[in-house]
């Protein structure tokens, strides 16, 4: 997808994150795939659902914006296809019986453009099924985060963000714009312990939220690391585990 950061490092990606695709196995039920279907996995990452998904006997497409992901994916899983295509722009005509997408749509910035295409690749009676960060996701981690930008004297910190985390009533008439009929929506809380312990919310931050670490010059970044851990601990670090709070917009629909 065109606004993830340009460049991952994928490798810790799958090392350190490997909730992201472990979540996304909830999808595969109400996927339902069929052995022979041709299926597309939407900001694919390190392939590993997508591989998954291929596991049905379907035909199975990744794509990713990332070229580093995609890099790692085919080296992850050399008999799965993947390909780099931006999710606003991808080149498929009613070829797919199944879109899939997991925790990857809220990176991208043009919504509508991302809908039209994944409609457009979809064969009439094609199904999406889609989760991704929701209207409240990660609301106390992002208070912490522009609290701590603020301390560090960025002005509107909210700005940066590159994400959007729609509500159902914003995105299921998205939907319906572009050809789809929804079939299923909710929103819903999933809290989520971070690998790491008590550096969880760092290696996060490292990660993901490379628009506030990047705000910050290299020699004041480890007080921001220490402000953002201060501002978060008291909703989120429990035990010596970081959780948090993550709310998930799902939804199921059929190209008309
Ligand atoms: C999410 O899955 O909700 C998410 C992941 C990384 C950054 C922002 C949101």
């Amino acid at each position: 997808m065109k606004s993830k950061p340009d460049s991952w490092n994928s490798e810790l990606y799958q090392s350190s994150h490997s909730f992201v695709w472990q979540y996304g196995r909830d999808l595969l039920v109400l996927l339902n795939a069929k052995p022979g279907e041709r299926i597309l996995d939407v900001g694919c990452g390190t392939g590993q659902l997508t591989a998954e998904i291929a596991q049905f006997g379907a035909e199975v497409v990744g794509v990713d914006s990332s070229p580093e992901m995609i890099q790692t994916a085919q080296g992850n899983f050399p008999q799965v296809v993947f390909e780099v295509a931006d999710a606003a722009a991808m080149p498929y005509s009613r070829e797919f019986d199944l879109v899939i997408s997991n925790a990857a749509l809220h990176w991208v910035r043009d919504q509508r453009g991302a809908i039209a295409s994944i409609a457009r690749a979809l064969k009439p009676g094609g199904r999406l099924v889609l989760e991704m960060g929701g209207r409240g996701n990660l609301r106390h981690l992002l208070e912490a985060v522009y609290q701590a930008l603020r301390a560090l004297g960025i002005a509107n910190p909210e700005q940066l963000s590159p994400w959007s985390f729609p509500s159902i009533g914003e995105y299921a008439p998205l939907l319906e714009s572009q050809g789809l009929e929804v079939d299923f929506a909710v929103l819903f809380d999933r809290a989520t312990i971070l690998e790491g312990g008590e550096r969880g919310l760092k290696l996060w931050l490292e990660m993901f939220g490379r628009f506030a670490v990047e705000a910050i010059a290299p020699e004041q970044r480890k007080e921001f690391f220490s402000l953002a851990d201060k501002f978060a601990a008291p909703a989120l670090f429990h035990n010596g585990v970081w959780t948090i709070d993550y709310k998930r917009l799902r939804l199921v629909a059929v190209k008309l």
